[in-house]
C-alpha cells in the first residue's frame, strides 16, 4: 500500500541563502507544499524580499532574516528568532554557500583567508546551524535537515579546492548528523552539478556549460526546480537518512 503523502501545512522551514537562485526555488517549493518558510540572506535584501513577495503572491507564507553564517553568535540569534516567531522549526535547509574561482593548480592563490572564508560559510555554518536548530528539530519529532552540497564534493572539480573540499566535508557532515540526530531528525544532502540559469552557473564560460550538458548521460543538467523537488521529496519521508543524492543529469564521473 502506498504511504499517504501529507502536505507541510503545519511545518516551519528555514532555508539559508533563500535570496539565491536555488534557495529561492527551494523556498517556493516548500511554501507551495504548505510550509511557512523563513529565508536568510547576507547582503541581498532586495532579492530576499522578491522571494518573500512572490511566495506571498502565490498564497504562501514567507519571511526573511538577515544572517551572516560566518558569525556563530548570529546563527544562535537567527534560530532563537525563528523559535520566538513561530515556536517551532521542522525543516532546516543548509543551502547558503560562498565560492571564488581559483584554478586547482594555482595553490598559491588559495590563501588561508580565502580557505577560511569558504570553510566557515560552507561547512562550519551548516554545522552550527544544525547544532542550534537541533532541539527544535528534535521536538518536531519528524525533523529534517537537507544540506545542499555539490558534485564537486564527490569528484574533484568546481570553483576551487577549498569549495570542493568544503562540499566533501558537508557530504560527510550529513552522515555524521544523521547518526547524531536520529531517530527524531532525518538528515540528507543534495549534490548538484551545474544548475542551469543560476548566477553561479552563468559565471562559467559557455564552453564549460556545453561540456557538462554533453557529458551528462541524460543530455541535460539540473534546474533549480529539480533541486527544490528533491528537497520536497526528502522532507516528505522519514525513511531516508544519511544520503547524498547527485543531481547533474548523470555524470559518469560522479556515479558511485
Ligand atoms: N548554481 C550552481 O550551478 C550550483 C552547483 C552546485 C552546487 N550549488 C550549491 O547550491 C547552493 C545554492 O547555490 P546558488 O547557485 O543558488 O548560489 P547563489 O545564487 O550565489 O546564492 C548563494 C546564497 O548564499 C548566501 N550567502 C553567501 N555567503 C553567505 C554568508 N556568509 N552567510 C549567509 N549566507 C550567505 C547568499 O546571500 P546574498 O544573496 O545575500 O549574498 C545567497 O543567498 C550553494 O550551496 C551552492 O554551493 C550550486
Amino acid at each position: 500500500m502506498m504511504p499517504e503523502i501529507r502536505g507541510l501545512g503545519d511545518k516551519v522551514a528555514l532555508i539559508t541563502g533563500g535570496s539565491g537562485d536555488i534557495g529561492g526555488a527551494i523556498a517556493a517549493g516548500l511554501a507551495d507544499a504548505g510550509a511557512t518558510v523563513v529565508i536568510t540572506y547576507v547582503g541581498a535584501e532586495s532579492l530576499a524580499e522578491q522571494v518573500v513577495e512572490s511566495i506571498a503572491q502565490a498564497g504562501g507564507c514567507a519571511e526573511k532574516i538577515q544572517l551572516d553564517q560566518r558569525d556563530p553568535e548570529a546563527i544562535d540569534a537567527c534560530i532563537a528568532d525563528v523559535a520566538q516567531r513561530h515556536g517551532r522549526l521542522d525543516i532546516l535547509v543548509n543551502n547558503a554557500a560562498w565560492n571564488v574561482g581559483i584554478p586547482f593548480p594555482d595553490l598559491q592563490a588559495l590563501t588561508p583567508d580565502l580557505w577560511d572564508r569558504v570553510m566557515e560559510t560552507n561547512l562550519r555554518g551548516p554545522f552550527l546551524l544544525a547544532r542550534a536548530a537541533a532541539p527544535l528539530l528534535k521536538a518536531s519529532g519528524q525533523g529534517h535537515i537537507v544540506n545542499i552540497s555539490s558534485a564537486g564534493g564527490i569528484s574533484p572539480g568546481s570553483s576551487s579546492i577549498a569549495y570542493s573540499s568544503s562540499k566533501a566535508g558537508l557530504n560527510h557532515l550529513t552522515r555524521c548528523l544523521a547518526v547524531a540526530l536520529a531517530p527524531e531528525v532525518a538528515v540528507n544532502c543534495i549534490a548538484p552539478g551545474l544548475v542551469e540559469a543560476t548566477r553561479m552557473a552563468n559565471r562559467l564560460p559557455e564552453a564549460v556549460a556545453r561540456g557538462a550538458r554533453r557529458q551528462a548521460v541524460l543530455g541535460r543538467v539540473g534546474q533549480a526546480s529539480d533541486i527544490a523537488q528533491q528537497v520536497l521529496s526528502f522532507v516528505l519521508s522519514m525513511s531516508i537518512s544519511g544520503q547524498t543524492i547527485v543531481i547533474d543529469g548523470g555524470m559518469p564521473g560522479a556515479m558511485r
